[in-house]
């Protein structure tokens, strides 16, 4: 019988979480699930408890919903804890969006600049949540959506002792296009996949136990809907694909068409807003769904999100742990030598073996080239340095890492871009 926390419960998503719960709760027994928010996340957290509770009661399943602002409460003795939480809100989120975009980067919440930002003041947070797991519920898992995944997994590995898994729906999301791609189950799938956290590559697809990589990867071009809801269809070059030999992540568009996506979200920015503005207005209407009591199921209005699949990530995972399964997940871990030409301490996004003891990642068939291994690099030590700027307010970091970031990379930008981020953020940075 096991004891969930849900930090960020009252995000418009967690209505998917519970029905992955619901639906696998012969596999994975959770008795009690606790929803934390904050404060200003209060009336979101008590539409969504509620639904939740109408679903739970509905689908007769026996899973005690508990909705707190006691974070401790939450943790004390959970088997796990999951964090899709966002420090101050999608106001910061549009923030992150908009402020690059003034300079003419890439603005985005996950990657460049505004990744950077929301890395910042997310970092604290969830290193307060390792103290209080390292002290509550020590034998937990933390199972990490919060964005930037990657980088706050990192941090978390780096400093704490807690289990930390970093989790992301666009390995399933991808298996699943790809699947649909061809017509079968996605359990025909098999994909290999490198890379870090929202810059991966697929270097091997299996369809039913043939190895489809080089022509799949001649159709992949044209090919419409390999892509996430939040991150839009350019199509890729086909001699592009053909000369990498692998297939780049929805994310990497931002870097390998950086001229078109900026021309594009410069348009949408007069037109519809950021993503942050999107969003809003689909939450917006979900949390007015969410309001009917005649409401017990979750709502499909929820696909517009970009995060489709998100539930079967975290209860995937879960199970498998709980069932010491071994069985295959891409998830964020630890690199620990398995890709050599990264540091031992950060965090990769590869193919892991879970069992009960957690994900263990598992060697690639083949290392990859330096076209790939060039550009992880690259953005790795942003990474690490952007780490090491939110963990202890360094200044100095912070700017190498915007510097370094190939979506920023002078340190012209790099300076006003920081000194944007740092003032616009204030009551949310306090290790500045
Ligand atoms: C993708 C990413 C998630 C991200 C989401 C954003 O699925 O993998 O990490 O949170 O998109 O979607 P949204 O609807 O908030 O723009
Ligand atoms: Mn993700």
């Amino acid at each position: 019988q096991l004891k969930v926390a849900v930090i960020g419960g009252g995000s418009s998503y967690t209505p998917e979480l519970v029905e992955g719960l619901i639906k696998r709760g012969a596999e994975l027994p959770v008795k009690e699930l606790y929803l934390v928010d904050v404060e200003a996340g209060r009336e979101k957290l008590e539409i969504v408890g509620a639904l939740a509770r109408r679903m739970v009661e509905k689908a007769g399943a026996d899973i005690r919903i508990h909705l707190t602002l006691d974070r401790k409460e939450a943790i004390r003795g959970a088997d796990f804890v999951t964090t899709q939480l966002r420090v101050g809100q999608l106001e910061a989120r549009g923030r992150d969006e908009r402020i690059p975009l003034k300079y003419g980067c890439i603005g985005q919440e996950t990657t460049g600049a505004g990744g950077f930002a929301k890395a910042l003041r997310t970092i604290p947070v969830i290193l307060g949540i390792c103290r209080e797991m390292e002290e509550l519920a020590p034998e937990a898992f933390l199972l990490n959506f919060t964005n930037p995944a990657g980088i706050v997994t990192e941090a978390a590995l780096k400093y704490s002792r807690v289990r930390t898994i970093g989790l992301c729906n666009l390995p399933i999301g991808l298996r699943m296009q790809i699947a649909e791609f061809y017509g079968v189950d996605a359990s025909k799938v098999q994909l290999e996949m490198v890379g870090i956290n929202h810059l991966n590559w697929t270097t091997k697809i299996v369809v039913d136990g043939s190895d489809v990589t080089a022509s799949f990867l001649a159709k992949a071009a044209g090919a419409k809907g390999l892509t996430m809801k939040n991150i839009s269809d350019l199509e890729w070059d086909g001699d592009f694909l053909r000369s990498l030999g692998a297939l780049p992540c929805s994310y990497h568009r931002y870097y390998y068409m950086r001229d078109e996506m900026l021309a594009e979200q410069l348009e949408d920015l007069k037109t519809e807003g950021t993503r942050a503005d999107v969003v809003k207005r689909v939450e917006a209407e979900l949390f007015e769904l969410y309001k009917d009591p005649d409401l017990a199921i979750k709502p499909p209005q929820l696909e517009q999100r970009g995060g489709a699949y998100y539930s079967e990530v975290a209860v995937n995972l879960m199970s498998s742990i709980y069932n010491d399964r071994k069985d295959i997940q891409t998830v964020n871990v630890r690199n620990g030598g398995l890709l050599p030409f990264l540091p031992d301490d950060a965090s990769i996004e590869v193919n892991c073996v879970v069992d009960a003891e957690g994900a263990h990642p598992v060697q690639p068939s083949n290392l990859v080239g330096p076209e790939i291994r060039g550009l992880m690099q690259l953005v790795k030590a942003y990474e690490e340095l952007t780490v090491e700027a939110a963990a202890h307010g360094d200044r100095d970091k912070a700017l190498q890492a915007l510097a370094l970031h190939p979506l920023v990379g002078t340190a012209d930008l790099a300076r006003s871009i920081l000194m944007d981020i740092l003032e616009e953020n204030k009551p949310y940075l306090p290790q500045f």
